[in-house]
């Protein structure tokens, strides 16, 4: 079964939306894989226009970086699921652990974000990962588990088929520290295993699994060669247009 390959852009709190055009000017423009699904996720305040400029342009998608649990009410500063999905933005990343640490989001209330998000017929990019105290004590798997089993498995096989994870340790964001290829292979394998013990082997194989950390030009091509390595969730290499191009044209050939 094969698999979508993914190069996803998450700016973050970056970009004035002029830089934000410019990025997506420069990406359009260039000698892209096109068998790759570029998602990129990009502030609130840029989705209706990039979404203008890229209206047709294949597969290059954009991502909202967070969204609230409920569709409306008295939530001064929040974006809804349904606000997105009625400006046709197709993604939204939730669980990102930047907004787990300053928001002190929880498992519990991103797994009521999932579910609204899918309501709405948003896609869902999942981020789990563990910090370095669990990766020295050994436990990143059992982390990761719990944090999908309690934002998750709640989701019917229909549901999961609308989710991308993305394996992010936080000690490797940002840090310029990379997981070597062997851990993120580790870790994507046994979360492959763990969906397939939940729903089936089928959609176990069929999951997209990303990895984030310090992917850069110059460690996309071996980490995108592990085999349970579906791309990468990108952070400031996808602030430069040149870099994140290389990231996209970094898949193995297909075989
Ligand atoms: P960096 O690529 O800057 O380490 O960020 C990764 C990330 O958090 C993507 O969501």
């Amino acid at each position: 079964m094969s698999r979508q390959k993914i190069a996803a852009g998450n700016w973050k709190m970056n970009t004035t939306l002029d830089e934000g055009i410019e990025l997506v000017n420069n990406l359009i423009a260039a000698e892209k894989d096109k068998s790759v699904l570029t998602i990129l996720a990009v502030p609130f305040t840029h989705l209706v226009t990039l979404d203008k400029k890229i209206k047709s342009k294949g597969k290059l998608k954009l991502a909202a970086q967070n969204c609230h649990h409920k569709n409306s009410g008295a939530f001064t500063g929040e974006i809804s699921p349904s606000m997105l999905a009625a400006i046709n933005i197709p993604y939204v990343i939730i669980g990102h652990s930047e907004r787990r640490q300053f928001n002190f989001e929880d498992n519990q209330l991103l797994k009521g974000k999932v579910r609204a998000a899918l309501d709405a017929g948003l896609k869902v990019i999942f981020c789990c990962g563990e910090d370095l105290e669990v990766r020295k004590t050994n436990k990143h798997i059992l982390h990761v588990k719990i944090q999908l089993e309690e934002s998750l498995f709640s989701l019917d096989v229909k549901e999961i088929k609308n989710v991308i994870i993305a394996y992010e340790p936080i000690w490797a964001i940002g840090t310029g520290e990379t997981a070597t290829p062997a851990q993120a292979q580790e870790m994507h394998n046994s979360i492959r295993r763990m969906i397939s013990r939940q729903y089936n082997k089928r959609v176990g194989e069929a999951i997209n699994i990303v990895y984030g950390g310090s992917v850069k030009a110059s460690n996309a091509k071996e980490i995108f060669s592990q085999p349970d390595v579906d791309g990468g969730l990108v952070g400031g290499a996808s602030l430069d247009a040149k870099e994140f191009i290389e990231i996209i044209n970094s898949f193995p050939p297909e075989s």
